[in-house]
């Protein structure tokens, strides 16, 4: 049903079930860069099947990265790293479709190799802002030109020797924070970060494990160059929080839910849907807390709730940045108001998340306000299906979907397959869970 261009949704009688969402996106990414640039072999398992992660396998493999597939129950990926000097120059353009991550992580590596490497994307992906990645990576000696003046893709990226530097990170972006850290340890001499805001810390975790000099303290991380090549790991990755928050949202504002989900990520720099879902009065639960990978990891039970508005902001809003769109949804079957403000980085996700949001979810009857960095939910309304549209984002067909499971009627979305950016298995899920 996700290959049409149409995607039907109704209401459905109870959602119930026990289901474990894919592989974490931000560490999938993560791990194939940094397994490809140790040593040796390493075995993911629970990789991430969205078509972001793929981009990355692919410029990866563009650039003399070897990965073998092992199919079976739960799919395995190897990796054959190269080394931290081991990448080749790519005979090719890299594409890295829709993912602001691959191009950003990837620039912070590539600005210190000793080749040349054109990077681009698609639309969405050409109108996302580079200058913030380009900044500080040209101060790191970096030389990297974009178009419009150095701020959009196509970039062009001549691998130069960088150096060290102190920054201080005003957008609390783990993109941008990652591809410094990335650059940071090709360099010479130590590069000191400060945040402002903390904000995802899978490179960080990951890094140590595999034997990298970087310490963090508080908001400060200090990263050391290599001198010894990193130490391939194997991993089984995480439940993504970002894909379960669908279900959690769903159960919460469903009048007849009983989901848990299995095997899930529980990063506290990613928890904020959790907090925020607990504080408007969810029936939410946390079990079995454990540690795989240096990462938290949990199973989550949501039974129906009675949700209550609440104010959302400030260093929060970098722990649910991708839930936001979600968040409205929720917002939206809860008493009184909702205000969510400081999210202005939503205005250049892969759609102006603030403006697609409020205009689709209007659609269906949805009672918002514009802010320029947020928007207020007036809630308890009754959802009223209609068409709408995902205005191509993976995150705003997921959100309306969930949306269409509670509204009066049939929600149309268009373009709903997009959700296989980062969830090939939603439709799959949201079959499994609902009950007529
Ligand atoms: C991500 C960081 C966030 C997030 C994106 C994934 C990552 O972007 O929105 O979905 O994996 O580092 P920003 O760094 O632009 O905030």
């Amino acid at each position: 049903m996700a290959g049409k261009a149409l995607l039907n949704i109704s209401a459905s009688r109870h959602l119930e079930g026990e289901i474990s969402v894919p592989g974490d996106k931000s560490i999938s990414h993560r791990a194939l860069i940094l397994n490809s640039l140790a040593t040796g072999r390493s075995q993911l398992a629970n990789l991430s099947p969205g078509k972001d992660c793929v981009s990355t396998m692919n410029c990866l493999k563009a650039l003399g990265v070897t990965f073998t597939k092992q199919n079976g129950n739960s799919p395995i990926v190897l990796i054959d790293g190269v080394g931290h000097s081991g990448l080749t120059e790519a005979k090719n353009v890299l594409d890295v479709g829709n993912s602001g991550t691959t191009i950003r992580l990837l620039s912070g590596v590539l600005s210190a190799q000793r080749f040349l490497s054109v990077i681009t994307g698609d639309r969405s992906l050409r109108s996302r802002p580079m200058k913030r990645l380009i900044e500080p990576l040209s101060s790191m000696g970096a030389e990297i030109h974009g178009r419009a003046n150095d701020s959009l893709a196509p970039l062009v990226i001549k691998g130069r020797k960088l150096h060290g530097i102190n920054y201080t990170l005003k957008i609390p972006s783990a993109q941008i924070k990652s591809a410094i850290i990335l650059a940071g340890l090709f360099a010479t001499g130590d590069t000191v970060l400060k945040q402002l805001q903390v904000c995802r810390d899978h490179t960080e975790r990951l890094l140590k494990l595999m034997g990298a000099e970087i310490h963090t303290d508080g908001k400060d991380i200090s990263v050391t160059p290599l001198v010894t090549p990193l130490t391939s790991i194997d991993l089984d990755i995480p439940g993504d929080i970002s894909s379960a928050a669908y279900w959690l949202v769903a159960g919460a504002i469903h009048p007849d839910a009983d989901i848990r989900i299995r095997n899930c990520g529980i990063n506290p720099t990613r928890t904020g849907i959790i907090d925020v879902l607990l504080a408007m009065g969810a029936r939410l639960k946390i079990e079995n807390h454990r540690v795989v990978g240096n990462e938290p990891v949990a199973d989550l039970h949501i039974q129906s709730s009675r949700l209550k508005g609440i104010e959302v902001g400030g260093e929060l809003i970098p722990r649910l940045i991708d839930e936001i769109p979600l968040l409205a949804v929720a917002a939206c079957a809860a008493e009184g108001k909702t205000v969510i403000r400081d999210a202005g980085e939503l205005r250049v996700k892969e759609s102006d998340r603030i403006a697609s949001t409020i205009k689709e979810l209007s659609r269906l009857g949805a009672r918002i306000e514009e802010l320029p960095d947020g928007m207020i939910v007036n809630g308890g309304t009754m959802l009223l299906g209609n068409e709408v549209k995902s205005h191509g984002d993976h995150r705003l067909a997921m959100s309306l979907a969930i949306a269409g499971l509670v509204a009066r009627g049939k929600t149309s979305i268009l373009n709903a397959r997009v959700a296989e950016i980062s969830n090939p298995h939603f439709w799959r899920e949201l079959s499994q869970l609902s009950h007529n």
